[in-house]
């Protein structure tokens, strides 16, 4: 039977065994930024967007080393988002993956100069992946710049969110969903796009890939905003209990957190059942969405 906790754990290990071939540290004293970068990069996290990729790749028969540089890519921007995300303008957080953020272990400039050094360097790895054939490349560029950028992408929905703190009016069960999809389901349905252009997935199972990807990233925020009531901060490794501090905009503020459970479970209902058309390869990405609604970190 399929391990799912195993098998990411493996994933997980092996990702971050290659991450230092990736870097190098300038001589001169301007290595304190890649050194910020490596340190919020390398410190935890799930990798489970990196995992994605590869899974849904795999799905097309393309193994994980082709697959490599594109996940590693996409970690860097997510990891960039998380940097800035965590800023004193923004959510204002002293810990992140289960370590002192990386404005607080090193400044804020040097913060926001490794979240755009990160964003810079995910689209030089990815460019330059030459296992990948050239087009391929160049559509897994721009979609990455689409999906984590300001007209509907990842940028748009941190906007978003920091609006709806502004303006809790305005903020509604079509906005709060709006929100979770772009700031955190762009970079998810990327992570499994990408993989389906990597394995030049036909049409149809394309648009069943993004489906199933849409419906796991909301999912995937729910679950977060309720693990930010209930979750254990230890296991999560960052500070809980901001939203509601904040006056965050979240799918728990609106609905409660039952409500909010109950949500999560039916999109990950329909997320496994986009998967049908795949069979036993798909497994990874079933056992990963159920990951998804009982997770604790
Ligand atoms: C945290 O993402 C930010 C959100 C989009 C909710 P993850 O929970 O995947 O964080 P890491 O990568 O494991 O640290
Ligand atoms: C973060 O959402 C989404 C992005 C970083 C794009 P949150 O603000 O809820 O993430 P956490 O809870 O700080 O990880
Ligand atoms: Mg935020
Ligand atoms: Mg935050
Ligand atoms: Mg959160």
């Amino acid at each position: 039977m399929y391990d799912f906790a195993a098998d990411l754990k493996q994933f997980s290990e092996d990702f971050n065994r290659r991450l230092p071939d990736m870097f190098h540290f300038p001589k001169g004293v301007e290595r304190r930024v890649v050194e910020a970068m490596f340190y919020s990069l390398s410190g935890g996290g799930k990798r489970l967007r990196p995992f994605l990729v590869c899974k849904t790749a795999a799905l097309f028969s393309i193994d994980t080393s082709t697959a490599f540089r594109v996940a590693a890519a996409l970690e860097m921007l997510h990891t960039y988002s998380l940097i800035h995300d965590d800023l004193p303008a923004m959510d204002n957080d002293d810990f992140r993956r289960g370590r002192p953020t990386c404005h607080k272990q090193f400044d804020e400039a040097t913060a926001i100069l490794a979240g755009d050094g990160l964003l810079t360097y995910a689209f030089e790895v990815l460019a330059s992946a030459d296992e990948v054939p050239c087009e391929v490349r160049l559509k897994l560029c721009a979609l990455l710049a689409r999906r984590a950028g300001a007209f509907d992408g990842m940028i748009a929905g941190q906007m978003l969110d920091l609006l709806a703190e502004e303006s809790p009016n305005l903020v509604d069960d079509a906005i709060i969903r709006h929100i979770e999809e772009m700031k955190t389901g762009c970079l998810i349905a990327y992570a499994c796009q990408a993989g389906a252009i990597l394995g030049k997935a036909s049409d149809a199972q394309y648009q069943a890939i993004t489906r199933y990807a849409r419906a796991i990233g909301i999912a995937f925020q729910i679950t977060d905003d309720i693990l930010d009531v209930t979750g254990d901060a230890a296991l999560m490794g960052k500070t809980l209990g901001k939203d509601a501090a904040q006056d965050k905009k979240t799918f728990v503020s609106l609905y409660g957190l039952d409500n909010a459970k109950n949500q999560a479970a039916a999109l990950i209902a329909q997320a496994k059942d986009c998967l049908r058309g795949f069979g036993d390869a798909a497994v990874p990405l079933s056992a990963l969405a159920d990951f998804i609604l009982t997770r604790d970190h």
